[in-house]
């Protein structure tokens, strides 16, 4: 493997708060939004990831993220994933993992506590469910549910009983991510904060690292520095999947 890393050492005192950004499942295949080549390349930010685009044209919001199903559903788990399964499964409630990816490679690869704060892929929701709120007062009191399917223009776009229109179940731009005061406790008690691929451009996510007290050992794993680089103790510059595996030693023997 090569890696000259040294390990960073985790012990049973210890809580490890772990952040993913879309560079996680980039050796999958998965496009990255900001890198060359990034999604945000070939699409509109405004166009597909805003409520003021799903109001212009939700056909052309559905082709994105069918489109993006169809690519997640092709992809597989890759080391860097599985590494962090399997710290899950070594350190039990003393793990935590929040993801900003809508994938589901996590949960592909063995994680059993994935927190999706931006939302996810295969589940969709009605637009007025109180997610949605702030685009329609409608209050449709449906959860969001599992769903892969695929639509390409605004006339196949499914619609709820109250005769909402089914969206994605994707924090756009302009809404406010999920879950944020669970994320929040697990900061506030978090000793070891490990961040991997995301280049630290999207709030706030990219405050996490700042929000954890001065005592957290705070690393960043990836093949670049990212914007809030200064906040981390060390950073770890190479793919999350060639470093990742093995970069974590907990003490326990296998
Ligand atoms: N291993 C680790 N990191 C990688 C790899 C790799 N193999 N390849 C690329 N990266 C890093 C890049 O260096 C970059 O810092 O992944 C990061 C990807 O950054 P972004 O494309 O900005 O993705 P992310 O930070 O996850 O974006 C945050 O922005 O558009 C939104 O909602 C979307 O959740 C997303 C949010």
């Amino acid at each position: 493997m090569g890696r000259q890393e040294e390990p960073i050492q985790v012990g049973p005192e210890d809580r490890v708060f772990v952040l993913t950004g879309a560079g996680v499942s980039a050796e999958s295949g998965l496009k990255t939004f900001r890198d060359q080549g990034g999604l945000w390349e070939g699409h509109r930010v405004e166009d597909v990831a805003t409520p003021e685009g799903w109001a212009a044209d939700a056909g052309q919001v559905w082709r994105f993220y069918s489109e993006r199903r169809k690519g997640a559903g092709q992809a597989q788990p890759n080391p860097a994933h599985r590494a962090l399964a399997e710290l899950e499964e070594k350190m039990g409630e003393r793990f935590f993992l929040v993801t900003q990816n809508v994938d589901d490679l996590h949960e592909r690869a063995g994680s059993k506590r994935v927190v999706h704060m931006h939302g996810e892929l295969f589940m969709s929701r009605c637009e007025n469910s109180a997610l949605g709120a702030g685009m329609s007062g409608l209050g449709c009191e449906r959860p969001p549910f599992r769903d892969a399917a695929l639509y390409e223009t605004a006339a196949a776009i499914a619609r709820c009983a109250c005769g909402g229109r089914i969206r994605p179940h994707i924090v756009w731009f302009g809404e406010i991510p999920l879950e944020m005061a669970r994320i929040q406790r697990e900061i506030d008690r978090v000793t070891v904060m490990l961040v991997v691929g995301t280049s630290g451009a999207v709030y706030p996510a990219a405050n996490f690292v700042r929000w954890a007290g001065p005592r957290v050992r705070k690393y960043y794993i990836g093949p670049e520095e990212p914007m809030n680089a200064p906040a981390f103790a060390r950073l770890v510059l190479g793919n999350a999947g060639e470093v990742l595996p093995g970069l974590i030693e907990t003490g326990t023997r296998e």
